[in-house]
Protein backbone atom coordinates (compact mmCIF):
# COMPACT_ATOMS: atom_id res chain seq x y z
CA UNK A 1 0.00 0.00 0.00
CA UNK A 2 1.35 3.45 -1.01
CA UNK A 3 0.61 6.45 0.99
CA UNK A 4 -0.29 9.94 0.05
CA UNK A 5 0.78 12.56 1.72
CA UNK A 6 -1.76 15.16 3.12
CA UNK A 7 -0.57 18.62 3.12
CA UNK A 8 -3.31 21.13 4.49
CA UNK A 9 -2.79 24.53 3.02
CA UNK A 10 -6.03 25.81 4.67
CA UNK A 11 -3.95 28.64 6.93
CA UNK A 12 -1.71 29.63 3.98
CA UNK A 13 -3.34 29.68 0.36
CA UNK A 14 -6.45 28.93 2.45
CA UNK A 15 -6.22 32.35 3.97
CA UNK A 16 -5.31 33.71 1.04
CA UNK A 17 -9.23 33.87 -0.11
CA UNK A 18 -10.50 37.47 -0.11
CA UNK A 19 -11.99 37.71 3.27
CA UNK A 20 -10.53 34.91 5.20
CA UNK A 21 -7.78 36.01 7.04
CA UNK A 22 -7.54 34.71 10.56
CA UNK A 23 -5.79 35.74 14.26
CA UNK A 24 -2.89 33.61 15.28
CA UNK A 25 -5.05 32.24 17.80
CA UNK A 26 -7.73 31.06 15.14
CA UNK A 27 -4.88 29.47 13.16
CA UNK A 28 -3.62 27.52 15.90
CA UNK A 29 -7.41 26.39 16.89
CA UNK A 30 -7.44 24.61 13.60
CA UNK A 31 -3.81 23.27 13.47
CA UNK A 32 -5.52 21.71 16.31
CA UNK A 33 -8.26 20.02 14.49
CA UNK A 34 -5.98 19.47 11.14
CA UNK A 35 -3.65 17.33 13.80
CA UNK A 36 -7.06 15.41 15.11
CA UNK A 37 -8.11 14.75 11.27
CA UNK A 38 -4.45 13.32 10.71
CA UNK A 39 -2.94 15.80 8.37
CA UNK A 40 0.64 15.09 7.49
CA UNK A 41 1.74 18.39 6.61
CA UNK A 42 0.53 22.24 7.61
CA UNK A 43 1.53 24.70 5.71
CA UNK A 44 1.12 27.06 8.70
CA UNK A 45 2.00 30.72 6.95
CA UNK A 46 4.10 32.83 5.00
CA UNK A 47 6.06 34.70 7.94
CA UNK A 48 7.92 37.20 5.58
CA UNK A 49 4.14 38.70 4.66
CA UNK A 50 3.61 40.18 8.19
CA UNK A 51 3.89 39.83 11.77
CA UNK A 52 0.95 37.94 12.56
CA UNK A 53 1.69 35.31 10.31
CA UNK A 54 5.06 34.78 11.73
CA UNK A 55 3.55 34.71 14.99
CA UNK A 56 0.99 32.04 14.06
CA UNK A 57 3.12 29.56 12.52
CA UNK A 58 5.28 30.32 16.15
CA UNK A 59 2.39 29.40 18.09
CA UNK A 60 1.49 26.27 16.01
CA UNK A 61 4.77 25.20 16.19
CA UNK A 62 5.35 24.96 19.61
CA UNK A 63 1.56 23.62 20.10
CA UNK A 64 1.37 20.87 17.65
CA UNK A 65 3.46 17.73 17.80
CA UNK A 66 1.75 15.03 14.85
CA UNK A 67 2.12 17.02 11.84
CA UNK A 68 5.34 18.62 10.10
CA UNK A 69 4.57 22.46 10.40
CA UNK A 70 5.60 24.12 7.10
CA UNK A 71 6.56 27.75 6.22
CA UNK A 72 6.43 29.05 2.83
CA UNK A 73 9.28 31.73 1.54
CA UNK A 74 10.14 32.78 -2.00
CA UNK A 75 13.24 32.50 -3.24
CA UNK A 76 14.87 35.44 -1.27
CA UNK A 77 17.27 35.53 1.33
CA UNK A 78 15.24 37.45 4.01
CA UNK A 79 12.15 34.71 3.13
CA UNK A 80 14.75 31.94 3.62
CA UNK A 81 16.07 33.21 7.17
CA UNK A 82 12.48 34.59 8.16
CA UNK A 83 10.59 31.21 7.55
CA UNK A 84 13.23 28.88 9.25
CA UNK A 85 13.09 31.41 12.53
CA UNK A 86 9.57 30.64 12.33
CA UNK A 87 9.79 27.40 12.63
CA UNK A 88 12.69 27.44 15.41
CA UNK A 89 9.96 25.64 18.24
CA UNK A 90 8.64 22.77 15.63
CA UNK A 91 9.38 19.37 16.31
CA UNK A 92 8.30 18.29 12.47
CA UNK A 93 9.55 21.08 10.33
CA UNK A 94 9.38 21.92 6.85
CA UNK A 95 10.40 24.85 4.51
CA UNK A 96 8.43 25.17 1.42
CA UNK A 97 10.18 27.42 -1.50
CA UNK A 98 8.70 28.74 -4.56
CA UNK A 99 9.75 30.48 -8.18
CA UNK A 100 7.76 30.87 -10.91
CA UNK A 101 9.15 29.27 -14.10
CA UNK A 102 6.61 29.53 -16.57
CA UNK A 103 7.61 32.07 -19.74
CA UNK A 104 4.74 34.57 -18.74
CA UNK A 105 6.02 35.03 -15.12
CA UNK A 106 9.52 35.33 -16.64
CA UNK A 107 8.99 38.24 -19.34
CA UNK A 108 6.16 40.23 -17.05
CA UNK A 109 6.86 39.16 -12.96
CA UNK A 110 10.54 39.23 -13.04
CA UNK A 111 11.87 40.87 -16.11
CA UNK A 112 14.97 37.62 -16.03
CA UNK A 113 16.02 35.11 -18.49
CA UNK A 114 15.62 31.31 -17.62
CA UNK A 115 19.23 30.96 -17.02
CA UNK A 116 18.95 33.87 -13.89
CA UNK A 117 15.71 32.00 -12.82
CA UNK A 118 17.78 28.57 -12.13
CA UNK A 119 20.19 29.91 -10.81
CA UNK A 120 18.19 31.82 -8.52
CA UNK A 121 16.69 28.29 -7.54
CA UNK A 122 19.67 26.73 -6.94
CA UNK A 123 21.19 29.33 -4.10
CA UNK A 124 17.63 29.58 -2.57
CA UNK A 125 17.48 25.85 -1.90
CA UNK A 126 20.73 25.16 -1.48
CA UNK A 127 20.82 28.12 1.32
CA UNK A 128 17.49 26.59 3.16
CA UNK A 129 18.97 23.04 3.05
CA UNK A 130 21.25 24.81 5.47
CA UNK A 131 18.81 25.48 7.57
CA UNK A 132 16.13 23.39 7.85
CA UNK A 133 16.57 19.06 6.46
CA UNK A 134 13.21 19.08 4.93
CA UNK A 135 12.84 21.36 2.01
CA UNK A 136 10.22 21.52 -0.70
CA UNK A 137 10.38 23.45 -3.76
CA UNK A 138 7.58 24.68 -6.08
CA UNK A 139 7.91 25.72 -9.69
CA UNK A 140 5.30 28.45 -9.52
CA UNK A 141 2.78 28.34 -12.64
CA UNK A 142 4.42 25.02 -13.68
CA UNK A 143 1.86 24.39 -15.83
CA UNK A 144 2.22 26.95 -18.21
CA UNK A 145 6.15 26.43 -18.08
CA UNK A 146 7.91 25.05 -20.58
CA UNK A 147 9.39 21.06 -20.10
CA UNK A 148 11.91 21.41 -20.84
CA UNK A 149 13.04 24.63 -18.54
CA UNK A 150 11.02 22.89 -16.06
CA UNK A 151 12.62 19.65 -15.84
CA UNK A 152 15.83 21.78 -15.33
CA UNK A 153 14.95 23.86 -12.42
CA UNK A 154 13.50 20.44 -11.08
CA UNK A 155 16.95 18.78 -11.10
CA UNK A 156 18.65 21.58 -10.04
CA UNK A 157 16.23 21.93 -6.66
CA UNK A 158 16.75 18.39 -6.25
CA UNK A 159 20.55 18.10 -6.66
CA UNK A 160 20.51 20.92 -4.11
CA UNK A 161 18.64 19.41 -1.55
CA UNK A 162 14.62 19.41 -1.92
CA UNK A 163 13.03 16.31 -0.90
CA UNK A 164 9.80 16.96 -2.09
CA UNK A 165 8.49 18.65 -5.44
CA UNK A 166 5.53 20.30 -5.31
CA UNK A 167 3.84 21.22 -9.21
CA UNK A 168 1.25 23.99 -8.82
CA UNK A 169 -1.58 24.68 -11.04
CA UNK A 170 -0.97 28.53 -10.04
CA UNK A 171 -3.62 29.36 -12.29
CA UNK A 172 -6.19 26.46 -12.29
CA UNK A 173 -5.95 26.51 -15.87
CA UNK A 174 -5.10 22.45 -17.04
CA UNK A 175 -7.83 19.18 -17.09
CA UNK A 176 -6.59 16.14 -15.72
CA UNK A 177 -5.47 14.58 -18.87
CA UNK A 178 -2.93 16.90 -19.26
CA UNK A 179 -1.86 16.93 -15.27
CA UNK A 180 -1.44 13.32 -15.81
CA UNK A 181 0.60 13.57 -18.33
CA UNK A 182 2.84 16.51 -16.88
CA UNK A 183 3.52 14.47 -14.12
CA UNK A 184 4.28 11.12 -16.20
CA UNK A 185 6.79 13.53 -18.69
CA UNK A 186 8.26 15.18 -15.09
CA UNK A 187 9.02 11.25 -13.94
CA UNK A 188 10.05 10.17 -17.01
CA UNK A 189 12.20 12.93 -17.85
CA UNK A 190 13.75 14.34 -14.86
CA UNK A 191 16.98 12.21 -14.13
CA UNK A 192 17.46 12.54 -10.31
CA UNK A 193 13.37 12.47 -9.77
CA UNK A 194 13.15 9.36 -7.85
CA UNK A 195 15.23 11.03 -4.70
CA UNK A 196 12.08 13.30 -4.21
CA UNK A 197 8.25 12.87 -3.11
CA UNK A 198 6.42 14.33 -6.30
CA UNK A 199 3.37 16.84 -5.22
CA UNK A 200 0.19 18.63 -6.31
CA UNK A 201 -0.81 22.04 -6.32
CA UNK A 202 -4.09 22.53 -7.77
CA UNK A 203 -6.08 25.67 -8.20
CA UNK A 204 -9.70 25.46 -8.78
CA UNK A 205 -10.56 28.27 -11.60
CA UNK A 206 -12.07 25.87 -14.00
CA UNK A 207 -13.59 23.91 -11.47
CA UNK A 208 -11.48 21.23 -11.70
CA UNK A 209 -8.78 21.21 -8.98
CA UNK A 210 -9.83 18.32 -7.16
CA UNK A 211 -9.97 15.98 -10.40
CA UNK A 212 -6.80 17.31 -11.01
CA UNK A 213 -5.16 16.54 -8.07
CA UNK A 214 -6.53 13.10 -8.15
CA UNK A 215 -5.14 12.46 -11.74
CA UNK A 216 -1.84 13.40 -10.63
CA UNK A 217 -1.94 10.97 -7.79
CA UNK A 218 -2.80 8.17 -10.89
CA UNK A 219 0.44 9.81 -12.56
CA UNK A 220 2.51 8.94 -9.49
CA UNK A 221 2.03 12.33 -7.05
CA UNK A 222 2.29 10.89 -3.60
CA UNK A 223 1.32 14.18 -2.04
CA UNK A 224 -1.74 16.14 -2.59
CA UNK A 225 -1.28 20.27 -1.74
CA UNK A 226 -5.55 20.75 -0.44
CA UNK A 227 -7.75 23.14 1.96
CA UNK A 228 -10.63 22.57 4.24
CA UNK A 229 -13.65 23.20 2.08
CA UNK A 230 -11.38 24.25 -0.73
CA UNK A 231 -10.84 27.51 0.74
CA UNK A 232 -8.11 29.94 -0.79
CA UNK A 233 -6.79 32.06 -3.91
CA UNK A 234 -9.66 33.22 -5.94
CA UNK A 235 -11.90 30.31 -6.66
CA UNK A 236 -9.69 28.31 -4.21
CA UNK A 237 -8.03 25.03 -4.32
CA UNK A 238 -8.48 21.16 -3.94
CA UNK A 239 -10.81 20.21 -1.26
CA UNK A 240 -9.36 18.23 1.40
CA UNK A 241 -12.63 16.58 2.13
CA UNK A 242 -13.04 15.56 -1.70
CA UNK A 243 -9.64 14.40 -2.77
CA UNK A 244 -9.64 12.25 0.61
CA UNK A 245 -13.15 10.59 0.29
CA UNK A 246 -12.36 9.71 -3.31
CA UNK A 247 -9.57 7.82 -2.72
CA UNK A 248 -11.54 6.30 -0.17
CA UNK A 249 -14.30 5.66 -1.74
CA UNK A 250 -13.42 4.56 -5.15
CA UNK A 251 -10.48 2.31 -4.04
CA UNK A 252 -11.60 0.27 -7.30
CA UNK A 253 -9.41 3.13 -8.95
CA UNK A 254 -6.98 4.21 -6.52
CA UNK A 255 -6.05 0.67 -5.88
CA UNK A 256 -3.27 0.39 -3.24
CA UNK A 257 -3.77 3.51 -1.96
CA UNK A 258 -4.93 5.52 0.89
CA UNK A 259 -4.14 8.46 3.52
CA UNK A 260 -3.90 8.84 7.40
CA UNK A 261 -6.92 10.79 7.74
CA UNK A 262 -9.57 10.16 10.32
CA UNK A 263 -12.67 10.76 7.92
CA UNK A 264 -15.04 10.70 10.71
CA UNK A 265 -13.17 14.41 11.71
CA UNK A 266 -14.15 16.12 8.46
CA UNK A 267 -17.71 17.62 8.76
CA UNK A 268 -16.68 19.07 12.03
CA UNK A 269 -13.34 20.49 10.45
CA UNK A 270 -15.07 22.00 8.03
CA UNK A 271 -17.51 23.37 10.19
CA UNK A 272 -14.97 25.31 12.46
CA UNK A 273 -13.20 26.65 9.27
CA UNK A 274 -16.96 28.14 8.16
CA UNK A 275 -17.22 29.71 11.22
CA UNK A 276 -13.74 31.15 12.03
CA UNK A 277 -13.73 32.08 8.27
CA UNK A 278 -17.46 33.06 8.21
CA UNK A 279 -17.40 31.51 4.36
CA UNK A 280 -20.60 29.64 4.40
CA UNK A 281 -20.41 26.15 2.91
CA UNK A 282 -22.86 26.15 -0.30
CA UNK A 283 -25.67 23.55 0.68
CA UNK A 284 -24.66 21.44 -2.32
CA UNK A 285 -20.87 21.12 -1.77
CA UNK A 286 -19.64 17.68 -1.85
CA UNK A 287 -19.19 15.96 0.89
CA UNK A 288 -19.40 18.55 3.45
CA UNK A 289 -22.69 20.84 2.22
CA UNK A 290 -26.03 20.24 4.18
CA UNK A 291 -27.44 18.55 1.54
CA UNK A 292 -24.76 15.80 0.57
CA UNK A 293 -26.71 13.34 1.87
CA UNK A 294 -30.07 14.64 1.71
CA UNK A 295 -32.49 12.95 -0.43
CA UNK A 296 -35.87 15.30 -1.45
CA UNK A 297 -37.27 12.81 -4.43
CA UNK A 298 -39.52 10.49 -2.81
CA UNK A 299 -38.59 7.66 -5.19
CA UNK A 300 -34.78 8.32 -3.65
CA UNK A 301 -36.31 8.70 -0.23
CA UNK A 302 -37.98 4.85 -0.76
CA UNK A 303 -35.02 3.55 -2.31
CA UNK A 304 -32.36 4.75 0.37
CA UNK A 305 -34.79 3.54 3.96
CA UNK A 306 -34.75 0.26 1.59
CA UNK A 307 -31.00 0.19 0.80
CA UNK A 308 -29.03 2.98 1.36
CA UNK A 309 -26.51 2.17 -1.27
CA UNK A 310 -29.15 2.62 -3.72
CA UNK A 311 -28.45 6.44 -3.80
CA UNK A 312 -25.92 6.89 -1.17
CA UNK A 313 -22.07 5.94 -2.11
CA UNK A 314 -20.74 6.98 1.29
CA UNK A 315 -21.69 6.53 4.67
CA UNK A 316 -22.61 10.10 6.10
CA UNK A 317 -21.45 8.72 9.26
CA UNK A 318 -17.68 8.34 8.22
CA UNK A 319 -17.41 11.67 7.65
CA UNK A 320 -18.73 12.70 11.04
CA UNK A 321 -21.72 13.92 9.82
CA UNK A 322 -24.64 13.64 13.05
CA UNK A 323 -27.80 12.34 12.47
CA UNK A 324 -29.87 15.68 13.10
CA UNK A 325 -31.77 14.51 16.53
CA UNK A 326 -33.98 16.66 19.19
CA UNK A 327 -31.84 16.49 22.17
CA UNK A 328 -32.24 19.28 24.90
CA UNK A 329 -34.46 21.75 26.17
CA UNK A 330 -35.10 24.44 28.28
CA UNK A 331 -35.24 21.62 31.83
CA UNK A 332 -32.09 19.93 30.62
CA UNK A 333 -29.31 20.59 32.98
CA UNK A 334 -25.28 21.16 33.05
CA UNK A 335 -24.65 17.58 33.08
CA UNK A 336 -27.15 16.55 29.73
CA UNK A 337 -25.54 19.21 28.76
CA UNK A 338 -21.66 18.73 28.99
CA UNK A 339 -22.67 15.06 27.82
CA UNK A 340 -23.96 15.57 24.66
CA UNK A 341 -21.27 18.55 23.50
CA UNK A 342 -18.64 15.40 24.29
CA UNK A 343 -20.44 12.92 22.03
CA UNK A 344 -20.73 15.87 19.21
CA UNK A 345 -16.57 15.95 19.96
CA UNK A 346 -16.21 19.24 21.67
CA UNK A 347 -13.72 19.52 24.24
CA UNK A 348 -13.91 22.77 26.70
CA UNK A 349 -12.65 23.72 29.32
CA UNK A 350 -14.71 24.89 32.29
CA UNK A 351 -14.99 28.96 31.02
CA UNK A 352 -15.92 27.88 28.01
CA UNK A 353 -18.61 25.24 29.11
CA UNK A 354 -20.13 27.86 31.31
CA UNK A 355 -20.37 30.71 28.40
CA UNK A 356 -21.63 28.14 26.17
CA UNK A 357 -24.41 26.94 28.95
CA UNK A 358 -25.31 30.06 29.88
CA UNK A 359 -25.82 30.48 25.89
CA UNK A 360 -27.88 27.83 25.86
CA UNK A 361 -30.07 28.20 28.37
CA UNK A 362 -31.22 31.88 26.56
CA UNK A 363 -31.64 29.86 23.62
CA UNK A 364 -33.70 27.28 24.74
CA UNK A 365 -35.85 30.25 26.45
CA UNK A 366 -36.67 31.30 23.10
CA UNK A 367 -36.63 28.40 21.26
CA UNK A 368 -38.55 25.05 21.79
CA UNK A 369 -36.56 22.22 20.46
CA UNK A 370 -32.66 22.43 20.28
CA UNK A 371 -30.85 20.33 17.71
CA UNK A 372 -27.21 19.13 17.72
CA UNK A 373 -26.55 21.87 14.75
CA UNK A 374 -28.34 24.16 17.34
CA UNK A 375 -25.62 23.21 19.97
CA UNK A 376 -22.78 23.30 17.22
CA UNK A 377 -23.69 26.47 16.26
CA UNK A 378 -24.17 27.72 20.30
CA UNK A 379 -20.58 26.89 21.07
CA UNK A 380 -18.61 27.46 17.66
CA UNK A 381 -20.35 30.84 18.60
CA UNK A 382 -19.40 31.26 22.07
CA UNK A 383 -15.81 29.82 22.16
CA UNK A 384 -14.95 32.06 19.40
CA UNK A 385 -15.53 35.42 21.00
CA UNK A 386 -12.30 36.75 23.38
CA UNK A 387 -13.42 39.59 25.48
CA UNK A 388 -14.80 41.63 22.83
CA UNK A 389 -14.54 45.46 23.42
CA UNK A 390 -18.24 46.34 22.84
CA UNK A 391 -20.83 44.19 23.60
CA UNK A 392 -24.98 44.44 22.84
CA UNK A 393 -26.44 44.91 25.86
CA UNK A 394 -30.49 45.68 24.80
CA UNK A 395 -32.07 47.11 21.86
CA UNK A 396 -35.37 48.33 20.79
CA UNK A 397 -36.83 48.98 16.99
CA UNK A 398 -39.73 50.53 16.17
CA UNK A 399 -40.68 49.83 12.29
CA UNK A 400 -43.85 49.01 10.38
CA UNK A 401 -45.93 50.28 7.28
CA UNK A 402 -46.28 54.56 7.87
CA UNK A 403 -43.25 54.64 10.05
CA UNK A 404 -39.79 55.52 9.61
CA UNK A 405 -37.66 52.45 11.41
CA UNK A 406 -36.22 54.00 14.30
CA UNK A 407 -33.65 52.12 17.08
CA UNK A 408 -32.34 52.09 20.26
CA UNK A 409 -29.34 50.38 20.82
CA UNK A 410 -27.14 50.02 24.69
CA UNK A 411 -23.69 48.72 24.16
CA UNK A 412 -21.72 48.18 26.62
CA UNK A 413 -17.95 48.79 26.70
CA UNK A 414 -15.65 47.91 29.69
CA UNK A 415 -18.70 48.05 31.75
CA UNK A 416 -20.03 51.37 31.04
CA UNK A 417 -23.84 51.58 28.69
CA UNK A 418 -23.56 54.03 25.93
CA UNK A 419 -27.12 54.55 24.41
CA UNK A 420 -27.84 56.08 20.72
CA UNK A 421 -31.07 56.42 18.61
CA UNK A 422 -31.21 56.12 15.30
CA UNK A 423 -33.73 56.55 11.86
CA UNK A 424 -32.58 54.14 9.04
CA UNK A 425 -33.85 52.42 6.10
CA UNK A 426 -35.13 49.55 7.59
CA UNK A 427 -34.60 48.19 11.46
CA UNK A 428 -31.60 46.81 10.90
CA UNK A 429 -30.16 49.43 9.56
CA UNK A 430 -31.31 51.99 12.07
CA UNK A 431 -29.85 49.67 14.58
CA UNK A 432 -26.54 49.98 12.49
CA UNK A 433 -26.51 53.86 12.19
CA UNK A 434 -27.12 53.78 16.21
CA UNK A 435 -23.80 51.57 16.47
CA UNK A 436 -21.98 53.75 14.48
CA UNK A 437 -22.75 56.85 16.42
CA UNK A 438 -21.97 54.78 19.68
CA UNK A 439 -18.49 53.11 18.25
CA UNK A 440 -17.75 56.68 16.60
CA UNK A 441 -16.82 54.85 13.01
CA UNK A 442 -18.58 54.41 9.98
CA UNK A 443 -18.84 51.11 8.52
CA UNK A 444 -19.73 50.52 4.98
CA UNK A 445 -21.36 47.22 4.10
CA UNK A 446 -20.73 45.35 1.22
CA UNK A 447 -22.29 42.11 1.91
CA UNK A 448 -25.42 40.81 4.14
CA UNK A 449 -26.46 37.45 4.08
CA UNK A 450 -28.96 35.91 6.58
CA UNK A 451 -29.70 32.05 6.65
CA UNK A 452 -31.25 29.75 9.02
CA UNK A 453 -28.72 27.64 9.97
CA UNK A 454 -31.33 25.21 12.12
CA UNK A 455 -34.46 23.71 11.88
CA UNK A 456 -38.14 24.21 12.74
CA UNK A 457 -39.70 27.72 12.78
CA UNK A 458 -37.75 29.46 15.49
CA UNK A 459 -34.26 28.08 13.89
CA UNK A 460 -31.59 30.07 14.87
CA UNK A 461 -30.79 32.71 11.91
CA UNK A 462 -27.20 33.55 11.04
CA UNK A 463 -25.83 36.88 9.66
CA UNK A 464 -22.94 36.67 7.78
CA UNK A 465 -22.15 40.51 6.56
CA UNK A 466 -18.76 41.85 5.37
CA UNK A 467 -17.93 45.35 6.48
CA UNK A 468 -15.99 47.79 4.86
CA UNK A 469 -13.69 50.07 7.62
CA UNK A 470 -11.19 52.45 6.28
CA UNK A 471 -11.30 50.45 3.04
CA UNK A 472 -10.28 47.30 4.97
CA UNK A 473 -13.33 44.29 4.33
CA UNK A 474 -14.36 42.65 7.61
CA UNK A 475 -16.26 39.19 8.09
CA UNK A 476 -18.68 39.44 10.88
CA UNK A 477 -20.91 37.04 12.15
CA UNK A 478 -24.13 37.14 14.57
CA UNK A 479 -26.50 34.18 15.93
CA UNK A 480 -29.79 34.36 17.26
CA UNK A 481 -33.32 33.38 17.02
CA UNK A 482 -33.80 37.20 16.64
CA UNK A 483 -32.54 38.24 12.91
CA UNK A 484 -32.13 41.69 13.99
CA UNK A 485 -30.36 40.84 17.18
CA UNK A 486 -28.20 38.48 14.80
CA UNK A 487 -27.39 41.34 12.27
CA UNK A 488 -26.69 43.83 15.55
CA UNK A 489 -24.10 41.41 16.72
CA UNK A 490 -22.51 40.27 13.49
CA UNK A 491 -22.05 44.26 12.70
CA UNK A 492 -20.94 44.38 16.42
CA UNK A 493 -18.12 40.98 15.64
CA UNK A 494 -16.92 42.93 12.84
CA UNK A 495 -16.59 45.87 14.54
CA UNK A 496 -14.50 44.02 17.50
CA UNK A 497 -12.40 42.56 14.87
CA UNK A 498 -11.61 45.60 14.23
CA UNK A 499 -10.73 47.47 17.51
CA UNK A 500 -8.91 44.29 18.22
CA UNK A 501 -5.88 45.44 15.17
CA UNK A 502 -6.35 49.07 15.29
CA UNK A 503 -7.44 51.06 17.71
CA UNK A 504 -10.67 53.80 16.90
CA UNK A 505 -11.90 53.17 20.63
O1 LIG B 1 -0.55 28.44 -6.40
C1 LIG B 1 0.67 28.45 -6.23
O2 LIG B 1 1.48 28.39 -7.16
C2 LIG B 1 1.15 28.54 -4.85
C3 LIG B 1 2.62 28.36 -4.64
C4 LIG B 1 3.12 29.17 -3.52
C5 LIG B 1 2.89 26.91 -4.44
O3 LIG B 1 0.38 28.68 -3.95
ZN1 LIG C 1 -1.69 28.20 -4.57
Amino acid sequence: MDKIIIFDTTLRDGEQAPGASMTPQQKLEIALRLEKLGVDVIEAGFPVASPGDFKAIDLISRNIKKCIICSLARCIRQDIETAANSLRKAKLSRMHIFLATSKIHLKYKFKKAEDEILELAKQAVRLSRKLCADIEFSPEDATRSSRPFLFKVIETAIKEGAKTINIPDTVGYSYPQEIFSLITDIKNNVTNINKAIVSIHCHNDLGMASANSLSAVLAGARQVHCTINGIGERAGNASLEEVVMSIKTRNDVFKNLYTQINTKELFRVSRLVCSVTDFVVPPNKAIVGRNAFRHEAGIHQDAVLKKKITYEIMDPADIGIPESQLVLGKHSGRHAFRERLKSLGFCLSQVQLDKAFERFKEVADKKKDIFDDDLRMIVEDEIRVISPLWQLDSFKIQSGTKIKPEAVVILNKKGKALAKTSFGDGPVDACFKAIDKIVGCHGKLEDYRLESVTSGKDALGQVSLKLNIKNKIINGRGLSTDIIEASIKAYLDAINKMSSAHSFH
